[in-house]
């Protein structure tokens, strides 16, 4: 299985700075085949920036996009409109669920969309700290699991990818910390299990990421977290010499 390494740069970058950045790093990154190196850029910059990576070396991924593919849906972009610019899309991003109000139905309908349109879903899921101290992480982990991939079928499952983000361990929260391996190891085994339950053995191969003030320096006990297949990177991933650490270290723990 591939390692993933993928950079969600948010609301960060002009198209410029973003041109510029990504120029940058494909010079300064290293070419490994079994690491799939993914940046999430503005929607504003993805055309553009299409036209100017080497999709060899790397993909590009959406942060969002609407679920329907064409109508009267005023200032969205969807999954049809981004076919063929983008190879992946994160689906569910804590931010989305919390700031925008999606829900699960929404998020299954985009995950949903992404498949239909050949991009590969990166359903994000996981707890906030309020949840974790009451105990129900486990409950919110399945709810978001079951909801978010309610219209995928046995024969989807194969293009899509869980991201788990416990909401508390990302960088931008108010008291962010990070969080333990062993912490992440246990909700890890909770999703690989449910998604067992669901679909079967099949759901093995299922990819899952970890997320949350990812930085070089815990990248590999991140890594080396068993069932943990790739890091999904905010804050790092906007400093070049930071996620080209991040993909050294990749490289180097799975080798
Ligand atoms: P940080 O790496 O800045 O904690 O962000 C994580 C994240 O939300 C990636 O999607």
């Amino acid at each position: 299985m591939k390692t993933y390494i993928v950079g969600n740069w948010k609301l960060n970058f002009t198209v410029g700075e973003a041109s510029i950045y990504l120029h940058k790093l494909l010079k300064a990154m290293p070419n490994y085949r079994d690491v799939e190196v993914v940046v999430a850029p503005s929607l504003i910059a993805l055309q553009p920036l299409s036209l100017q990576v080497d999709r060899h070396k790397m993909k590009l991924a959406a942060q969002n996009a609407f679920y329907r593919d064409t109508g009267a849906f005023t200032g969205e972009v969807s999954f049809a409109q981004l076919r063929g610019i983008v190879d992946y899309a994160i689906v569910g991003h804590s931010e989305r669920r919390y700031i925008l109000r999606e829900d699960d139905k929404m998020i299954a309908k985009k995950v949903a969309a992404a498949v239909r349109n050949k991009i590969t879903p990166i359903l994000c899921i996981g707890e906030t700290e309020s949840e974790r101290a009451f105990g129900e992480t486990a409950d919110v982990i399945r709810d978001q699991l079951t909801g978010g991939l309610s219209e995928v079928s046995d024969d989807m499952l194969d293009k899509v990818i869980i991201a788990y983000e416990p909401v508390w361990a990302i960088s931008s929260t108010k008291a962010a910390k990070a969080a333990a391996p062993d912490e992440i190891a246990e909700v890890v085994r909770l999703i690989r299990a449910s998604l067992v339950d669901m679909y079967g053995a099949v759901a093995e191969r299922v990819p899952v990421l970890f997320g949350g003030s990812v930085k070089p320096v815990n990248a590999g006990a991140y890594l080396t977290v068993p069932g943990v297949d790739g890091l999904l990177v905010g804050g790092s991933s906007l400093i070049l010499n930071e996620f080209v650490d991040i993909i050294e270290v990749a490289k180097r723990v799975r080798s």
